[in-house]
């Protein structure tokens, strides 16, 4: 089959890789109808990710058919539609029992490893190096589901791949970074990086219940985008964050900071961001954690920082006296998203929220090199990218105008 793989930093290629296999009794095997590539998959593509190989086919962000089922699967058949999300979780552990999926201990092979490094491990993940289980990516035409009777979610016939796509991980992950925030209602939130995580952040806190969302970045059709929610917006090289976000919350700070951003902040936002990406250029730090540092700052006495931009080792300068001091509550999570399932298909179902607006790209997997590119350089007004192993067009990249400014 064709599948995006890995081959070392801004190095993926499309290419013919061996079909996957039923392996375990639990299994399915999907055809891949829509695929999409995610900002985590670009930290891959940036070579800041350890422990990938060359070869892994990358993809964590699928959906699809099934065409074959293990014999102990009783949840799927041949033919079912199923959207699959991107943390792999066997629904029996303690943490799966709890609703912790993407911090089931059964799923990951890579513990051991992982526990040297992190105190435990995150669950399995698909696409996602040797470090969450080495298990291949949907960035292909097929896809081996592991636990397929925990995981995948029934899509009905009227829904498009594209309504319910985002399900597999960022409507999840924004959703959830919103309600880590607590919103009653009449909340100020501000939000760092308005990707397609920090996109899904910002309508879901609205929601919720929100009045205000101040979006932070610099790219201005993602920016364009977060206004047309109702989003204030901050260009962060153009103006100091803490200072506007200080003016618009009367000296007090916002109630509420989500860190969408997560290791790969630019770096020629401020001071502190030039030094962590020289830290890091250098081997002297792992990450380049400037919003963390930024939310913190920002956030009023006794709020919340959520944090679902990822961070992979160890942060420098992280202000502990200020969050102490100031009682400031740190939730954080690679998403459990099976927990969210159920609700955000009503959501989608209900027409409060239609994922599709994040999408501006659509492609074959062919041209999935190219827009990984793309994407990271946020050219041609790239926000979010879907690729269709089906489509026979192989060159033809179609554009959507998501702006609405
Ligand atoms: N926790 C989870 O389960 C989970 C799931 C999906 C994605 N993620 C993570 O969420 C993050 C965002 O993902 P995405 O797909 O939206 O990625 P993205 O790369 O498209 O978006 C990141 C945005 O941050 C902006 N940015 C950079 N520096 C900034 C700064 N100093 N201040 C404000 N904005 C800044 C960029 O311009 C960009 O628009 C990534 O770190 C990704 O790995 C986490
Ligand atoms: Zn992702
Ligand atoms: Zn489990």
């Amino acid at each position: 089959m064709k599948a995006l793989a890995w081959h070392g930093k801004a190095d993926i290629r499309c290419e013919t890789v061996p079909d996957p296999k039923i392996e375990h009794p639990r299994d399915a095997i999907i055809k891949v109808t829509s695929c999409a590539i995610c900002g985590s998959d670009l930290h891959i593509y940036g070579g800041i990710i350890p422990q990938m190989k060359s070869g892994d086919v990358l993809g964590h962000e699928n959906m699809g058919e099934v065409v074959e089922v293990g014999a102990e699967n009783k949840k799927l058949k041949v033919d079912d539609r199923v959207v699959v999300p991107f943390t792999i979780s066997c629904g029996e552990c303690f943490f799966c029992k709890n609703g912790f999926f993407s911090g089931c201990e059964r799923s990951n092979p890579d513990r051991e490893k992982d526990s040297l490094l992190w105190g435990d491990s995150p669950a399995g993940l698909f696409g996602y190096s040797h470090l969450c289980g080495g298990y291949a990516g949907g960035q292909a035409e097929y896809l081996r589901v592991p636990f397929a009777d925990v995981g995948p979610m029934k899509v009905p016939d009227h829904m498009s791949d594209e309504e319910v796509l985002f399900l597999s991980d960022i409507f999840p992950t924004g959703y959830m970074a919103a309600e880590f925030c607590n919103i009653k209602g009449g909340e100020t939130i501000a939000i760092w990086g308005c990707g397609p995580v920090g996109q899904f952040a910002i309508r879901s806190a609205f929601l919720m219940g929100a009045e205000r969302v101040i979006a932070i970045d610099t790219v201005p059709e993602r920016l364009a985008l977060a206004r047309s929610a109702g989003a204030e917006t901050v260009d962060f090289l153009e103006a100091d964050v803490y200072d506007v976000i200080m003016d618009k919350t009367h000296g007090r700070g916002a109630d509420a900071c989500i860190d969408a951003v997560g290791t790969e902040a630019e770096p020629s936002a401020s001071l502190d961001s030039r030094w962590d990406r020289i830290k890091t250029a250098t081997f002297m730090g792992t990450d380049r954690p400037h919003v963390l540092r930024q939310a913190i700052h920002c956030c009023r006495n006794f709020g919340v920082v959520s944090t679902v931009g990822v961070y992979g080792g160890f942060l420098d300068k992280i202000p502990m006296g200020s969050a102490i001091n100031r009682g400031l509550t740190f939730r954080m999570a690679q998403t459990p998203v099976q927990a969210y399932l159920p609700k955000l298909m009503s959501l989608i179902e209900e027409k409060k929220i239609d994922p599709s607006f994040v999408i501006t790209h659509v492609a074959a997997l062919d041209k999935g090199p190219d827009l990984y590119k793309t994407f990271r350089n946020k050219e041609d007004g790239c926000i979010k990218v879907v690729l269709k192993p089906g489509l026979t067009d192989t060159n033809q990249i179609v554009k959507k105008d998501v702006v609405h400014a």
